[in-house]
């Protein structure tokens, strides 16, 4: 048995080679006899990736060679005198970027052509015929151009240097023990391929929170084991990135100031982006969490935080390297104080800077103005910040969504976040168009989640939780793709083509952000989760706190008013939105509670109270997640046992929290309120 799962990319899999493989294979076998490579083609992954695909996935061999020849699969770059006005035309040469690809049968030739802008075009191109053969579509009737919609797409690892992954849920990192980095040539292969495979071409190894040994990375003492992972990487169009501390010149550099306006602290820095070059000459750049819960930033010196992001972009900029900069700063607060609302801290501190930062610096900012709560409005910075760079950060990993314990297909979250429109400039502002630099004319931008995961046989904890993984990916390449059409993908290619099996999972991934949301804090409310650990229900854990997470839930009522006439949050939108969401008429109700401040016996649009909507969300949701594991044990027959029965355990922890979920939350709305519930289901 293999020491992991290979996932998606596992050939021999033979519970996704069911009906119709059998006849599909013979018609390819016939059909393909030949691999023609362009001699211009030089990284001797490419046409390996395609011929370990035929071999497992069929069992025959294909031969390659630089011959041309009918019934070939012809691989190549646009450029190359190989290809050169034969089956591709200069208009769409023209148009391929470096990471883009065609993939076309040719009737006359009775050959299919991959042909990539360049290598990593090829590269995709390859992964992408891959996922159709498995997906055993029509290959005849192939006629594609794709880009990626983003110019960056990269995960983000929060693993920490003693192997331990902050808000992981799959065992322990992948690159990091006892303060080593520890390269394992086979599983580091094995994750590019993976990453490749669904178009993610950066990684930030490291936590943002970079603390103990942490800020040492980025001296000489990891500098060889960096650049063979880096190398590793490479191979697969995969840059790669660290998370730095700002201090990093008084800790590592013995400096007394780290001052971004102190020369001395320039030079530092240039000399360290320097070495690092010299070993891992495509580095990616540096990830900086600054002045956020309890790193220190350039608020330390008194400097903007855009002085803070700028000094490190100028020290990176010689080498092509990009600064990304995280937006989530906010002040830690008394929760006496309503006035303060975390949820306009990032907007407050960035959208002034607007304009002030270099052009290889980039804006991370979460998804929501909060933190990656089952629900938040999408962060009013995306269409205001018209001259800045910005990344668009997701979180795979569930820390809020179930610990990869509990189901949760996110998927149909970031569709609606991608696909929000921030009325800049009128309508059809996306946000989708904003990241990745179109709308604004920017020169680079992407996206980045926070990754789900570990060293664990399955990579991610759960197994249904990689499909998030897979989902991220894809959606980070074309965030036009359906939700539900992603889920199918992976569900074919991983766990079974089975055409019931396929439609189950399917409809249980996309159906359980919704249960899960419900059965937990629907309505927008968020953060009455167990304080530290985020699984489990505390409704008032966070409530007298520190954090700015407040719901301030009395006998009478509960929410925050973020409207224009109260904390002024939806002010920072564009006036459609602000006017969307001060109006309760308008706003919508799955965020009625994040924007409004109700009382228990508010009616909602379905006529009745917002207490019994809250208790009708929680004994429903519960009854859906039950019947949700019903449909799963129905899958026994039609998937991998071991897969089923590491769901169905899932699944039984599943029940355990969901039932917690729904008698603690409703029994404090009871508590508080005095009212019942109208069927006399048991509170207590
Ligand atoms: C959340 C999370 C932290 C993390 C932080 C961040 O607050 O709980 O573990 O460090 O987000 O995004 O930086």
């Amino acid at each position: 048995m293999n020491r992991y799962s290979l996932c998606w990319l596992d050939y021999d899999n033979s519970y996704c080679k069911t009906k119709g493989y059998a006849a599909f294979k013979d018609q390819f076998v016939r059909d393909f006899r030949h691999i023609s490579v362009d001699p211009a083609v030089t990284n001797p992954i490419l046409i390996k990736e395609l011929s370990q695909f035929i071999t497992e996935y069929f069992h025959v061999t294909i031969p390659a060679s630089e011959q041309e020849d009918e019934h070939a699969i012809i691989c190549g770059i646009a450029t190359s005198s190989f290809l050169a006005n034969k089956y591709v035309t200069q208009d769409e040469i023209r148009q391929l970027g470096s990471e883009s690809f065609i993939i076309k049968y040719i009737e006359e030739k009775k050959s299919i052509l991959l042909v990539g802008g360049s290598e990593s075009g090829l590269l995709y191109s390859l992964f992408t015929f891959i996922a159709m053969i498995q997906k055993r579509i029509d290959y005849k009737k192939i006629n594609i151009h794709e880009s990626p919609s983003n110019p960056l797409r990269l995960l983000n690892h929060w693993d920490n240097l003693d192997g331990s992954v902050e808000r992981g849920y799959a065992g322990a990192s992948l690159f990091f023990k006892n303060n080593q980095i520890m390269i394992d040539h086979e599983r580091h292969h094995d994750y590019a391929r993976l990453l490749a495979s669904i178009g993610i071409n950066g990684t930030v190894i490291n936590n943002v929170n970079v603390k103990e040994k942490a800020p040492y990375l980025i001296t000489n003492e990891y500098l060889n084991e960096l650049a063979e992972l880096a190398s590793i990487l490479r191979a697969y169009n995969i840059r790669l990135f660290l998370s730095v501390n700002f201090m990093s010149p008084v800790i590592v550099g013995g400096l007394d100031t780290a001052d971004p306006l102190d020369t001395k602290v320039q030079s530092w820095w240039q000399e360290r982006v320097s070495c690092i070059y010299d070993m891992i000459p495509d580095f990616g750049g540096f990830l900086v969490k600054a002045d956020s819960e309890y790193n220190p930033g350039p608020h330390t010196y008194g400097r903007s935080q855009a002085d803070g992001a700028n000094m490190l972009g100028r020290a990176l900029k010689p080498y092509k390297g990009v600064l990304i900069w995280r937006a989530f700063v906010y002040k830690l607060q008394d929760w006496r104080e309503p006035s303060i609302d975390r949820a306009r801290a990032a907007y407050d501190i960035f959208f002034p800077l607007d304009g002030q930062f270099e052009d290889n610096v980039i804006l991370q900012i979460k998804n929501g103005p909060m933190d990656f709560q089952v629900r938040e409005p999408v962060s009013p910075l995306f269409g205001k910040m018209e001259w800045t760079n910005q990344i668009l950060e997701l979180q795979v990993t569930q820390e809020y969504t179930g610990h990869q314990i509990d189901l949760c297909y996110l998927g149909p979250q970031w569709k609606e976040i991608v696909g929000f429109d921030t009325h800049a400039k009128g309508t059809q502002a996306y946000v989708s168009s904003i990241i990745n630099g179109s709308f604004y004319n920017r020169p680079i931008g992407g996206i980045a989640a926070v990754s789900n995961l570990g060293d664990d046989y399955n990579w991610t904890g759960h197994w249904l939780a990689q499909a998030n993984w897979y989902a991220y990916g894809r959606l980070a390449w074309d965030p036009n793709l359906a939700s539900a059409d992603i889920a199918e993908e992976w569900v074919r290619r991983t766990m079974s083509d089975d055409q019931d099996a396929t439609h189950s999972i399917v409809d249980m991934l996309e159906k359980s952000w919704s249960i899960y949301e419900r059965y937990t804090t629907p309505f927008g409310l968020g953060w009455m989760v167990t304080p530290g650990t985020h699984y489990g229900p505390s409704p008032e854990g966070y409530e007298y706190s520190i954090w700015g997470t407040y719901h301030r839930a009395n006998h009478k009522e509960i929410g925050v008013d973020r409207t224009s006439s109260g904390t002024g949050f939806s002010a920072q939108y564009h006036d459609y939105w602000t006017k969307q969401y001060d109006n309760l008429d308008s706003c919508p109700e799955n965020l009625v509670l994040f924007f409004h401040r109700l009382a228990y016996t508010y009616p909602m649009k379905n006529g009745k109270t917002l207490i019994q909507n809250i208790y009708d969300a929680h004994f429903q949701a519960y009854e859906e997640m039950r019947a949700m594991q019903r449909q799963w044990s129905d899958m026994r027959l039609k998937i991998d046992p071991k897969i089923f029965a590491e769901v169905e355990e899932r699944f039984t922890r599943q029940e355990e929290n969901a039932r917690q979920w729904r008698d603690v939350i409703n029994s404090f709305f009871y508590r508080k309120s005095g009212i019942g519930d109208e069927q006399g289901r048991q509170l207590y």
